[in-house]
């Protein structure tokens, strides 16, 4: 077989699957089934206290009203497997006791690629996204522990 008969069949293949699409079209079909309007709106809104937007708000006047110790402890979730949920140490070391200056030194030679004990290449890929200000609420978190 050449390539024209296989790009022939090919063609004649997707056409028919298009004209079987055509003509099982459901009839009662009446446009998006997942929308959310009217009523059923009316209903999410009582639900969640608000339209999407005032939703939306009140979540980010929640997260700017957090304190650094509450952030940092939302972040620290991604270090429990490693570093405990108390910050006792685990696979790594002990981070509880530690002073928020060190802390946050640590995380930035991490973050800088430097290596400090045999195993800093486990801590690259977590201190590398981390922002100055992630470093502080997760010392300011640990500094609680
Ligand atoms: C995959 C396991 C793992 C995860 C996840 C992890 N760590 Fe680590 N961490 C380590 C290891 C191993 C070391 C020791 C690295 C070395 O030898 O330098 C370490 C070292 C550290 C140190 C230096 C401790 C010291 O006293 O020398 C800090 C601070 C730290 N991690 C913070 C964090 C924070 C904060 C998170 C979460 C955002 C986190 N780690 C997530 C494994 C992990």
């Amino acid at each position: 077989m050449n390539t024209t008969a296989l790009v022939a069949a090919f063609v004649v293949l997707v056409s028919g699957l298009i004209w079987i699409g055509t003509q099982s079209n459901d009839t009662d079909w009446a446009g998006n089934r997942n929308q959310c309007v009217g009523g059923c709106y009316e209903e999410w809104k009582a639900e969640n206290g608000g339209n999407i937007a005032a939703v939306e708000q009140t979540k980010q006047a929640a997260l700017a009203a957090a304190s650094p110790e509450a952030l940092g402890e939302k972040y620290y979730g991604q270090c429990i497997a490693c570093h405990g949920g108390r910050g006792e140490g685990g696979i790594g070391p002990m981070l509880a006791g530690q002073a928020a200056a060190d802390i946050v030194a640590k995380l930035t030679a991490y973050r800088a690629g430097k290596e400090r004990g045999a195993q800093s290449a486990m801590m690259y890929p977590v201190a590398k996204p981390m922002t100055d200000a992630d470093l502080n609420n997760i010392a300011a978190f640990v500094a609680t522990l």
